[in-house]
């Protein structure tokens, strides 16, 4: 009889260094800090408690959550709430293991309501800052686009952007997908690499196949955001395999926004089986149930995780980064020197 190796607990996996590569900075609003700045700032939710908000996280596909995402980012006004909102999530992924990160922000969800980018990009690079030196975890920010906004307002947020480009590493594309396909971002994206600037997009969360190869194709993006239609396509599969691009995948995320029925379907392990180099993230966590330790439980529990696999999708989040090639082999020393 052969042993199956055995699964790594919830502590050794929380404890499993690890880069997140797909996180929402405004996705990490929990509901207790939501209330906290909206009395600092004196906003009515429209929720009378924490439980009440709490309870409207039950969403039935992509668009019904980014309706609460966008209602409730409305009470972050000024620098020290993107600082404190930044923080926080540094302080409990830092718990679970994350030693890099590539956030993504929205400045239109903030410019559109008249906060100023400066004021979002100064709050969140001082959290991460403190992050640096307090905690070790090191960090890049991606200026991400609402696709469901006009190109014309992504080439204006552009533009603002690369007025900092001492900090913003990578453009990125994200709210509704259907409807909005890469091909339509093709001249800002081109605009972008030719700053220096890396590119990403979600493509393949509830969007088709068709979406991830454009986003390859025109985009010329380094990794895929979700990604995960792409497993309906095997001709697309074994290209993400040979071309090693990188999936964000966020197996929890999946489950809510229900583009899974049930993580046990996943085709997350298919995909890595297949040789693409898949990634363990959390999205959104404040608002999908989890953080990114949390996902790789989850992945464990559903699909199964051997200490190998653990390392493998560690590894791969390294890899995967925009980290400096110094940073990433200090990076694998960690796992390699991690205990399970
Ligand atoms: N914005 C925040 N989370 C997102 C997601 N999962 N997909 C698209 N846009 C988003
Ligand atoms: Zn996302």
């Amino acid at each position: 009889m052969t042993d199956t190796p055995a699964s790594p607990s919830d502590a050794a996996l929380h404890s499993l260094p690890k880069a997140e590569l797909h996180l929402h900075i405004e996705g990490t609003l929990e509901p207790d800090l939501a209330f906290e700045l909206a009395a600092r700032n004196g906003i009515r939710l429209p929720y009378e408690t924490v439980d009440d908000l709490r309870r409207q996280y039950d969403f039935s596909d992509l668009q019904s959550f980014l309706d609460l995402y966008y209602e409730t980012v409305d009470v972050l006004r000024t620098e020290d709430d993107f600082a404190e909102l930044t923080r926080r999530y540094l302080g409990t992924a830092a718990g679970q293991g994350l030693r890099h990160v590539e956030l993504f922000f929205d400045p239109q969800a903030h410019t559109t309501r008249g906060i100023a980018l400066e004021t979002v990009l100064d709050g969140i690079t001082a959290a991460l800052d403190e992050a640096e030196r307090d905690l070790g975890v090191t960090s890049g920010i991606i200026l991400s686009f609402l696709r469901d906004r006009p190109v014309e307002e992504a080439e204006a947020t552009l533009t603002a952007g690369l007025q900092r480009t001492d900090r913003i590493i990578a453009v990125g594309l994200d709210s509704a997908e259907v409807g909005y396909p890469p091909r339509l971002f093709e001249q800002v994206f081109a605009r972008a690499r030719e700053a220096g600037l890396h590119a990403v997009a979600h493509a393949g969360e509830e969007g088709p196949p068709a979406y991830v190869v454009e986003a390859l194709d025109l985009l010329k993006v380094e990794r895929v955001d979700h990604g995960i239609r792409s497993a309906e396509n095997a001709a697309l599969v074994e290209r993400l395999a040979r071309e090693r691009i990188p999936l964000t995948i966020c197996p929890l995320s999946n489950l809510r926004l229900r583009t899974v029925s049930d993580l046990a379907a996943h085709p997350l392990r298919r995909l890595d089986a297949a040789g693409v180099r898949v990634t363990i993230n959390s999205d959104d966590p404040a608002y999908f149930g989890g953080y990114v330790g949390d996902n790789f439980i989850a992945v464990r529990d559903a699909l199964g995780m051997s200490e190998e696999d653990a390392r493998r999708y560690a590894r791969n989040s390294v890899a995967a980064s925009f980290a400096s090639e110094k940073r990433k082999t200090e990076l694998l020393a960690e796992i390699d020197a991690w205990i399970a």
